[in-house]
């Protein structure tokens, strides 16, 4: 199969890599010359494990290649699809749709024989049947097909989730367009990949209904590990206690400084837009989005009320600032929320991340910046453990402590436990934890 893809970001990158690596003959397409260019020198503008080896192969056996010409790339396609962003809209929280109709209108105009244009970019229900209307606008001759095929995989962990996805959503309406994404699907069938073949709005919506339920599943513990606070349980033991249970499922249930992200953040709130404007709110979604907004500012009250109420004059050593590790990705990071409310409350931060200081700096104002963790630790008041890297799950406490000004640990992704960080004489606070 031939195929294009209409934005080099995240999801257009690691899916032309993996299509490519599936056998496809994959065009990534993007407006951006830099980024073009960068790709074209073997340069991955994001940082996530695998994707550069994988790219330099495919690239290096000729089915992966990169550009800035949309037309050549759509006219020789069998499918189009669209990956570009689909932020938040300034001031309403509706997803912009400004990049994708703009996708739209240039691959109409370069259509040429039969083509599926398929949305695998988040989008609102009902865009499938905008980018329909725009493409017959725009070439009432075209041939085409508009398919809805929603992305699952996770930063991170992103081309294992592509090649080994728990399923495949199609949306589409018309048998000759699942032809062509069952053939581009075909070589998933061997890891036995479900596919579930639905009406595009339904296959829009699957997407937003699964982030938003794993959105409230973390919201959900988080809140639970606030009461065990109160009430002297452990919400590590209530998690496992209940994930066991296999109608919950073990997943998804790591309290934590809330969730952040390119995705969670802005696709609930994208679904509460939807939602309410279709007449049929989804009120507990809403909550979700507002429970975890005031969490990731809690944390930093959390991380004053371990230095005795106040951290005025103190230096604060923040270890992980990206939302998650195994990425550079600093959007809307509780590191964020965190850092600025310690500085409000006039503490100095230090901070650490072994992939996100880039990222960080433009988006972060007066952080100082170590080259590692315990360069990080030295002379602190306290180190709060904001991102659960690998680098920081077997720090040597002992040599940490005897850097720091005074030995305190806000551990906000429960790495350590009270009793390994109590016996290094480090005063400890875990999420949802004995004391
Ligand atoms: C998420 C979904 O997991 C993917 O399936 C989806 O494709 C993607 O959004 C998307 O829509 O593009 P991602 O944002 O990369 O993927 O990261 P996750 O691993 O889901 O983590 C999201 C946030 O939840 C992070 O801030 C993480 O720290 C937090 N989290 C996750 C918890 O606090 N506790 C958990 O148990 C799990």
């Amino acid at each position: 199969m031939k195929i294009a893809i209409i934005g080099s970001g995240y999801v257009g990158l690691v899916s032309g890599a993996c299509f490519a690596d599936f056998g496809h003959d994959v065009t990534c397409v993007d407006k951006d010359p830099r980024k073009i260019a960068a790709l074209n020198e073997g340069r991955i503008p994001i940082y996530e494990p695998g994707l550069d080896a994988l790219v330099a192969s495919n690239v290096r056996w000729g089915r992966l290649t990169f550009t800035t010409e949309i037309g050549p790339a759509v006219r020789e396609a069998d499918a189009v699809f669209i990956a570009v962003g689909t932020p938040s809209r300034r001031g309403d929280g509706f997803a912009d749709m400004t990049y994708v109709f703009g996708a739209a209108r240039d691959i109409a105009r370069n259509l040429a024989g039969y083509t599926v244009v398929v949305t695998k970019s988040t989008v609102p229900v009902g865009t499938g049947d905008e980018v329909e209307r725009i493409i017959r606008e725009a070439n009432p001759e075209a041939e085409v097909d508009v398919v809805s095929n929603p992305e699952f995989l996770r930063e991170g962990a992103a081309i294992e989730d592509f090649k080994r996805p728990d399923r495949i959503v199609i949306g589409l309406d018309d048998p000759r367009a699942d032809a062509v994404m069952r053939e581009i699907y075909r070589p998933l069938y061997l890891n036995q990949a479900p596919i579930l073949v639905t009406g595009r709005r339904t296959a829009e919506l699957t997407k937003y209904a699964g982030n938003a339920f794993l959105a409230t599943k973390i919201t959900f513990i988080n809140e639970i590990a606030d009461l065990c606070e109160q009430v002297g349980a452990d919400v590590q033991e209530v998690a496992r206690g209940i994930g066991l249970d296999n109608r919950i499922g073990r997943k998804f249930l790591h309290a934590g400084p809330g969730y952040g992200g390119s995705c969670f953040p802005k696709d609930t709130l994208a679904l509460v837009k939807t939602a309410q404007d279709a007449g049929s709110p989804v009120r507990l979604v809403e909550t979700v989005v507002a429970v975890n907004d005031q969490r990731k500012r809690a944390m930093a009250r959390k991380v004053i009320t371990a230095c005795g109420g106040s951290v005025r004059g103190k230096r604060i050593a923040v270890l992980g600032l990206t939302f998650k590790p195994n990425t550079d990705d600093m959007r809307d990071a509780p590191s964020l929320s965190i850092i600025t409310g310690l500085q409000d409350a006039g503490a100095t931060v230090t901070a650490y991340d072994p992939e996100g200081i880039e990222q960080a700096r433009p988006l972060l104002a007066d952080v100082d910046y170590a080259a590692d963790a315990y360069a990080c630790a030295e002379g602190a008041h306290a180190v709060v453990i904001v991102t659960e890297w690998n680098a920081f799950r077997a720090l040597d406490l002992e040599r940490m402590g005897a850097l720091m000004a005074a030995r305190v640990m806000v551990d906000l992704r429960n790495v350590y436990g009270p009793e390994e960080a109590t016996r290094y004489g480090f005063r400890y606070l875990g999420v949802g934890r004995r004391r």
